[in-house]
């Protein structure tokens, strides 16, 4: 393996639902004073997805300008990370690569455990590449975050996917190694196969998740990885933004990282731009917070940042990247304001409905209503397959 070589994020792209519902909607539904969502937990509002979207859909979407752009011939593997499978055996990254026109030549596969995921799927993209540098990998990260009515975590909801491509001499974030790793068997989050909602332990998850901070922070250390002062910026797994703040506070105690309350809050606040209102997107949470991180901070070129990512159940990664000189022009903040901005504001009773639906599991032949806007759709299930398409444009 070619250690020198610089590998890391070329590109990076997200998509997002066709809904979205304020949090006003909830605290009026409940009678929660709105400050508990907005401050409490940091969230403003939700993605919600149409009856004709799912993980495919988004995935999809959020890879095409990647495709778009730099061209599908040098990409020989999709990973795609979820926690929101469609099926048991297939990839939902052989629907994606269908969709995209991706060469035949190929290795598809889709990665599971919890949010943690896309970052296994990254780290394993750069031992790829570093493999065979004139590769690519596309990385996708996509879920739906999908509590009970009514329980604690249905205020954290979302959706969304992140599309990244992994190459040599990347134009934004070179990946650094070593990486502090920590794995612990414990029950703070899950969904079993027969449940379309997920499982919480609120509060044993945020514990875990700052045990799991620790952890891989003190594995960092140990493999010989930076001081905490020498990055400038910090990113966090965000399964509520109000937990990066959280994490930050727990890393600064185990690192002995000075600074004050506030600055400690100001390391974090670009990156939950995007998560605050998009809400949890679960693998693909970490990288929108890297994406709001790149878009809203001034020019971070050869600064090096950390990221945090954790997944229930549980597994985390701490690691280190460094910022491309001249990474600017490769960003589509524009693109990503877009998505955020464009969704269609649904009331609770609307979202409830939303959220009740699910598809049929009695075999039967079903299609799906013209909802969404993005340019996929799920069609219809027909035959137990799953039938997606390329959206007509709307007349
Ligand atoms: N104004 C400002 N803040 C308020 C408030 C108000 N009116 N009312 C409550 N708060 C604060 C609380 O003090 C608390 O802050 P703290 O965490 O800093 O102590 C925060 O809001 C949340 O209140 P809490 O009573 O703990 O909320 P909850 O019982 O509804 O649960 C979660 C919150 C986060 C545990 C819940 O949303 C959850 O389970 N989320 C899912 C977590 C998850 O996805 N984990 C898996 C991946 S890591």
């Amino acid at each position: 393996m070619n250690h020198t070589l610089a590998v890391g994020i070329h590109d990076l792209s997200f998509a997002t639902s066709h809904y979205q519902m304020n949090h006003s909607e909830l605290a009026r539904k409940y009678g929660v004073d709105l400050d508990k969502y907005r401050i409490g937990i940091g969230q403003s509002s939700m993605s919600v997805t149409a009856a004709d979207e799912d993980i495919v859909t988004m995935a999809a979407e959020a890879a095409k300008p990647i495709v778009d752009r730099h061209g599908a011939a040098d990409i020989r593997t999709v990973l795609l990370a979820t926690e929101t499978g469609v099926d048991q055996a297939k990839s939902a990254g052989v629907y994606v690569h269908s969709l995209l026109g991706l060469p035949s030549s190929a290795r598809v596969v889709e990665l599971k455990q919890a949010c943690y995921g896309a970052t296994a799927a990254l780290q394993f993209a750069a031992a790829l590449v570093h493999r065979e540098p004139s590769q690519r990998v596309l990385v996708i990260a996509t879920d739906i975050a999908k509590y009970e009515l009514g329980s604690p975590g249905e205020a954290t909801q979302g959706a969304a996917a992140a599309a990244m491509l992994v190459s040599a001499d990347p134009a934004i974030l070179r990946i650094e190694s070593p990486s502090g790793l920590f794995a612990a068997d414990i029950m703070d989050f899950w969904r079993p196969n027969y449940r379309s909602t997920a499982l919480v332990d609120g509060k044993t998850s945020i514990t875990a998740y700052l045990q799991a901070v620790e952890g891989a922070w003190k594995d960092y250390v140990e493999q010989g990885g930076r001081p905490a002062a020498e990055f400038s910026a910090f990113c966090y797994h965000q399964p509520f933004t109000k937990m990066a703040s959280k994490a930050h506070r727990h890393l600064a105690e185990c690192s002995n990282l000075d600074g004050a309350a506030h600055e400690i809050l100001g390391a974090v606040h670009n990156t939950t731009i995007y998560n605050r209102s998009i809400g949890n997107s679960y693998t693909a949470s970490l990288y929108l917070g890297l994406a709001s991180l790149l878009d809203h901070s001034r020019d971070l070129a050869d600064q090096h940042i950390a990221l945090f990512s954790y997944g229930s159940g549980s597994v985390a990664e701490f690691f280190g990247a460094t910022v491309v000189p001249g990474y600017g022009a490769q960003l589509r903040t524009a693109a990503h304001r877009r998505a955020i901005e464009r969704r269609t504001p649904i009331d609770y009773a609307h979202y409830r409905a939303l959220h009740e639906r699910t598809i049929p599991v009695d075999g039967g032949d079903y299609e799906l209503p013209e909802e969404g806007s993005g340019p996929y759709r799920l069609a219809a299930v027909s035959g137990h397959k799953r039938i997606y398409e390329p959206r007509m444009p709307r007349r």
